[in-house]
């Protein structure tokens, strides 16, 4: 992996599967994810609000909010070449109950029990990782690309 061939990607373990985390890695890991960095945290329901900004007003949006502030979560910044693209498709879909059924070999049929609790967390899209990366990595170097605009491809 050259430096300016991967992408970072904010992946997040919710709570359901936190203690899974080790058999977790050794998965993303085989799948050729590196991990950049990783912060444990407890997340308050007000830093869970704004983390989820962009679902507020959404039926689930109080669910989920006090879901993910209920234990501890693991962020991370992975690598890859087409990290984002690529850490979404090892998730899996949304609902873990569809992924058992649409992609059993996704980490949501695998670690997820519905589409809430579904164990894991990407971000969609470069300028979404870059937002996310900050809010959890704030001391994160995001370097700047060609067009001038920052995103978290290097
Ligand atoms: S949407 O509305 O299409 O943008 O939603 P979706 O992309 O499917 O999911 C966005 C996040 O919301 C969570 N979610 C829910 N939480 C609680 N209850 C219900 N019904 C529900 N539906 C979706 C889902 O787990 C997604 O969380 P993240 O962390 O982004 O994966």
């Amino acid at each position: 992996m050259t430096s300016d061939s991967y992408q970072c990607t904010l992946a997040i373990i919710k709570p359901n599967a936190v203690r899974k985390e080790d058999e977790i890695v050794e998965l993303l890991e085989k799948q050729g994810f590196c991990v950049l960095q990783r912060r444990c945290v407890r997340l308050t329901s007000e830093q869970a609000s704004e983390f989820y900004t962009e679902h507020y007003g959404k039926m689930f949006f109080p669910a989920l909010v006090t879901f993910m502030s209920s234990g501890p979560i693991v962020a991370y910044i992975l690598a890859k070449n087409n990290a984002i693209e690529d850490w979404r498709n090892s998730m899996g879909p949304t609902n873990s109950m569809n992924a058992r059924i649409a992609a059993p070999e996704s980490l949501r049929a695998k670690y997820g029990i519905d589409e809430m609790r579904n164990g894991f967390h990407g971000s969609d899209g470069p300028l979404t990782a870059e937002r996310e990366i900050r809010f959890f990595f704030p001391d994160f170097i995001s370097h700047p690309v060609p067009d001038g605009q920052t995103a978290t491809d290097y």
